[in-house]
This record gives structure tokens, C-alpha cells and sequence, in this order.
């Protein structure tokens, strides 16, 4: 029979408040670099390793910096028999010269492929910040894409 060891967890106060912490953080800066895995570690009294462990396990939370649009294309099942999800992306990768995760060469929009935006009704369906569009076709990806540029 193999011993039996006990894991102790250290800081469980803190550890329920990383995900409010990573969260504010996220908020605050855009992103998650480096310095703010850092301070939220310093801040909670873990480790950046503990920390980054979190955070990297959360597709919401981002290690990268991100454009001022976040543009969400959903991929989900609704979205996908409606033919709207491959158009869509492929659409949205070449009017912005971008990757899926990447961001515009100027900054402004990042791209993320997520499943189901819960407005299956309103397949296909993308997200932009926190503005849900539906019924989505080219001609409202280019004329949302024309505003939002068009903004400082
Ligand atoms: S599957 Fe696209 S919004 Fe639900």
C-alpha cells in the first residue's frame, strides 16, 4: 500500500480571490502581462507560478495584449448549420489582414473563435466588445468594421 499524502492548500482566502483579482486586473489593463500576474501574486500572497497557473487555465483571461475590438465569432452548432461560422471568419481574417487570437497590424481589433454566444437564434451570430450582432453578413461586418475604425 502506497502512503497517502496530504495536499495542504496554502492561502485559501487568497486563492478564492484570484479569479476577482485576475479579473479586475483584466480590467484594468486590457491584458494580463507579466507585472500584473505579478502584482495580483504580490498582492494575494502566492506565487506568480500560482497565479499564471490560474490565469492560463481561463480562455477569458488574456496573456496577450488585445486590440480595442475584441471581436468574438462563434462557431457553435447553430451558428455553423446556418453556413455562417467559416464565412464569417474567413470573411473577418482578410478585411483585417488578421490570424485567430491575433490582432490588426494597427491595434484595433483582435480576433477569437468561441462556441455559442447563447443568441443561437440570431445564428450567425459574432460579439464585439460587449455588443452582440446577429443575423451577421459581410456587408454588416464591413459597416461595423468602418464605424469602429472610424472612432478614436
Ligand atoms: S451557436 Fe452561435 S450563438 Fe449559439
Amino acid at each position: 500500500m502506497l502512503p497517502q499524502t496530504k495536499t495542504k492548500i496554502h492561502n485559501p482566502k487568497s486563492r478564492a480571490m484570484l479569479l476577482a483579482a485576475l479579473y479586475i486586473a483584466q480590467e484594468q489593463y486590457g491584458w494580463l502581462s507579466e507585472q500584473a500576474i505579478q502584482r495580483v501574486a504580490e498582492r494575494l500572497g502566492l506565487t506568480p507560478g500560482q497565479v499564471y497557473a490560474t490565469a492560463s487555465f481561463y480562455t477569458m483571461f488574456k496573456l496577450k495584449p488585445q486590440g480595442q475590438y475584441r471581436i468574438q465569432v462563434c462557431e457553435g452548432l447553430s451558428c455553423y448549420l446556418i453556413g455562417g461560422a467559416e464565412p464569417v471568419i474567413e470573411f473577418i481574417k482578410k478585411r483585417l489582414d488578421i490570424t485567430n487570437g491575433g490582432t490588426s497590424p494597427d491595434g484595433k481589433f483582435t480576433l477569437e473563435i468561441v462556441q455559442c454566444l447563447a443568441a443561437c437564434d440570431l445564428a450567425p451570430a459574432i460579439k464585439i466588445n460587449d455588443e452582440l450582432y446577429g443575423n451577421i453578413t459581410d456587408e454588416k461586418i464591413d459597416q461595423l468594421i468602418a464605424e469602429l475604425s472610424a472612432k478614436e
